[in-house]
């Protein structure tokens, strides 16, 4: 059973991982309304896994004998000045994220529970993979030039991405 601090601590994740959900599906639609569905497609894919973030957290505290309580989450941004800051917020994001997970750690070591501490460890990995492939499309986006030829073939690289299976967490 999971300690009703941890229940908590996750039950807040959830609604984290949502609004991060909702955050890239926001996103997804601003690169529709510019004419660039490759980068929509990419964002499209962010919301599929932090979808899927959220229901590892789900699944988990049901399988550990907690309650799942959803909260609401908060309207996303929706206008964005540019493609580069719309790409700037994502990562921002990535690291507020990142930040979370890590005191997920920090509360699972001071409960003692080890078993949380194995999910959180997947998800400690997530983040570093999560921070670099947003910093890759940002670099990318430099290379390019930003408009023009050069952003029309990064769009059609990212029109490529595929989402992936989700591995298993053990
Ligand atoms: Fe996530
Ligand atoms: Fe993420």
């Amino acid at each position: 059973m999971i300690s009703s601090k941890l229940n908590d601590a996750f039950n807040t994740q959830i609604d984290n991982e949502l609004a991060s959900a909702h955050l890239y599906l926001s996103m997804a639609a601003y690169f529709e309304s510019i004419s660039l569905p490759g980068f929509a497609n990419w964002m499209r894919i962010q919301h599929q896994e932090e979808m899927a973030h959220a229901l590892k957290f789900f699944d988990y505290v049901n399988t550990r004998n907690g309650r799942v309580i959803l909260g609401g989450i908060s309207n996303p941004t929706t206008d964005f000045e540019s493609v580069g800051a719309a790409l700037m917020q994502a990562l921002e994001n990535e690291q507020k994220v990142s930040a979370m997970i890590n005191k997920l750690y920090e509360i699972s070591s001071q409960e003692k529970d080890y078993a949380s501490q194995v999910l959180l460890e997947w998800f400690i990995t997530e983040q570093v993979e999560e921070e670099k492939s947003v910093t890759d499309v940002i670099d990318q986006l430099r290379i390019s030039g930003g408009e023009g030829a050069g952003l029309l073939i990064l769009d059609d690289k990212l029109a490529a991405r595929v989402s992936e299976p989700e591995p298993p967490i053990q």
